[in-house]
């Protein structure tokens, strides 16, 4: 997305060279949640092993190679389907007491609930889950992160048909079934609104529909698709939590939440109009399904500009929107914007993305005004007082929900010219991480109720639209031998984690 200049953070410049280690006085409780998180195309590989049907990331990396940064796709990934027995081990190295992984649905089911249960792929992940728990590690496990049978495609255009319920309540008892005796933490949908933006606004991942002011793309170009599928992926969240509170969570005393993503979005000035569309700017993201989430409606923002484009919740609906409330929230988080109104006053926006709802996200590769200091991708700003600013927002907005950072981390670009040593000194990650890690305990000192953070990623990963060339990892992987080997940034967080553990 964007991108701008270095400033320095003067809350956090001290933690720069010397991260923050002293734990004495932390705010992390005894059984807070150390962990690291990832997903199932981005990891496994094995893509056809076992009897795994073709899901649509499958489909789109094959037939679009050059729509993927390094032209590559998530066959072999890292291989984690056939390594995990070596990635619990650096999960141990680390201390980690959770992981978060996400199911591969075609794996699963390859061709949904028609389709017949692929039970070499149900032992897959009982096989992993059990290492897991044998190592002391609590899995985290997602439903749904981003990869659905292709054939939903095909038969009814996947999150644009409430059929889209019905499957993913289905995929959701067969998890519940199968895995609910040892996994206590479920998170039904990864990300939909980011999901949606990318899928059915910018139509830049599949199924590749796009909405107008975008406009460019093959498919679609209905200004209301993306509400649509937003609508059905709300649903179907609510769903998946009815199933389990009705006929799994009493013995099984787990329990479970939701995914956004979340950015901060800082006013551009004092005036009330930027005020104002930094709050447009929270509604028609992460409120955008939150709201529903936990409160049964849209935001009022939404309500008003959108009128009869935004989907409406029947009572029937509503009713059960409130009665399967999630247990927790989900909370991923990597960066901040500036926001300017344009309601008021023309503006140009950053990327124009956001003008329909009058606000406009400046940023910066094209010189505007910087919000953090400059990363290797466009769309990340290091700017940890955004995270604490998000966290105490949402214990406003959402009070009384325990809330899980389900992801948070710093991409390294491998350029041409990135020696390895480069990869493995990865200095950035940890001033990242020390940032974030200080403004989580901050807003948890504020009263933000976070019971655990989970570091994205453990390896580096197939990263969507950037192939392999963009790298999250605690650990390096080779994508020749597969071989890990832990970075700076791994010791880093292994003492971290070691000095802000408390034990009773
Ligand atoms: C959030 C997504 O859930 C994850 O799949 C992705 O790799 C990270 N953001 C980094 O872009």
């Amino acid at each position: 997305i964007f991108l701008l200049q270095t400033l320095s953070f003067p809350l956090y410049s001290s933690c720069l060279h010397q991260p923050s280690l002293d734990g004495s006085a932390s705010p992390f409780p005894s059984d807070f949640f150390f962990g690291a998180a990832s997903s199932a195309y981005q990891y496994e590989g094995a893509y056809l092993t076992d009897g795994k049907g073709l899901n649509n990331w499958d489909v789109f990396t094959h037939e679009n190679p050059g729509k993927i940064g390094d032209g590559k796709n998530g066959d072999i990934a890292a291989d984690q389907y056939h390594r995990f027995m070596e990635d619990i081990k650096s999960m141990t190295y680390l201390g980690l007491n959770s992981y978060r992984l996400s199911i591969s649905w075609s794996r699963v089911l390859p061709k949904g609930r028609f389709g017949g249960v692929n039970y070499l792929g149900i032992k897959h992940y009982n096989s992993l889950i059990d290492a897991l728990i044998k190592n002391g590690i609590k899995p985290f496990v997602t439903l749904n992160h981003f990869d659905y049978p292709q054939v939903f495609e095909d038969k009814f255009q996947s999150w644009l048909s409430p059929e889209i319920q019905i499957e993913f309540g289905y995929l959701a008892d067969i998890c519940f079934k199968h895995f609910g005796d040892r996994v206590k933490h479920w998170m039904t949908i990864n990300e939909p609104n980011q999901q949606i933006i990318l899928s059915y606004t910018k139509g830049i991942f599949p199924p590749s529909r796009c909405s107008t002011p975008y406009g460019n793309c093959s498919h679609g170009n209905s200004e209301t698709e993306p509400f649509v599928a937003a609508h059905n992926m709300i649903l179907a969240h609510a769903k998946a939590v009815q199933i389990y509170r009705t006929k799994y969570q009493k013995a099984q005393r787990g329990i479970i939440g939701i995914v956004v993503q979340t950015s901060w979005f800082e006013p551009i000035s004092d005036s009330i109009a930027d005020k104002k569309a930094a709050e447009r700017a929270q509604s028609f993201y992460s409120n955008w399904i939150l709201d529903p989430v936990v409160y049964g409606r849209y935001p009022e923002e939404m309500v008003n500009i959108l009128g009869p484009d935004l989907p409406q919740f029947s009572n029937n609906e509503i009713n059960n929107l409130m009665n399967s409330k999630s247990d927790f929230l989900g909370i991923n988080h990597y960066t901040s914007y500036f926001i300017q109104d344009c309601l008021s006053s023309a503006c140009n926006s950053g990327d124009g993305a956001s003008k329909s709802e009058g606000f406009a996200l400046k940023l910066d590769r094209k010189g505007n005004v910087s919000i953090g200091e400059l990363t290797d991708v466009s769309w990340q700003h290091i700017h940890p007082e955004g995270f604490q600013k998000m966290l105490n927002y949402l214990t406003v907005r959402y009070p009384n929900i325990p809330m899980f950072i389900t992801e948070n981390g710093y991409g390294q670009l491998q350029k041409p010219e990135t020696t390895i040593k480069e990869l493995l000194n990865d200095t950035k990650r940890i001033q990242f991480m020390s940032g974030y890690l200080d403004a989580l305990q901050g807003a948890m000192r504020d009263g933000a109720n976070v019971k655990g953070y989970f570091a994205w990623s453990l390896l580096d990963n197939f990263e969507w639209l950037y192939g392999y060339k963009l790298r999250f990892g605690l650990f390096h992987v080779d994508y020749t031998t597969l071989k890990r080997t832990p970075k700076q940034s791994a010791s880093w967080y292994k003492k971290f984690i070691e000095q802000h553990v408390k034990t009773e």
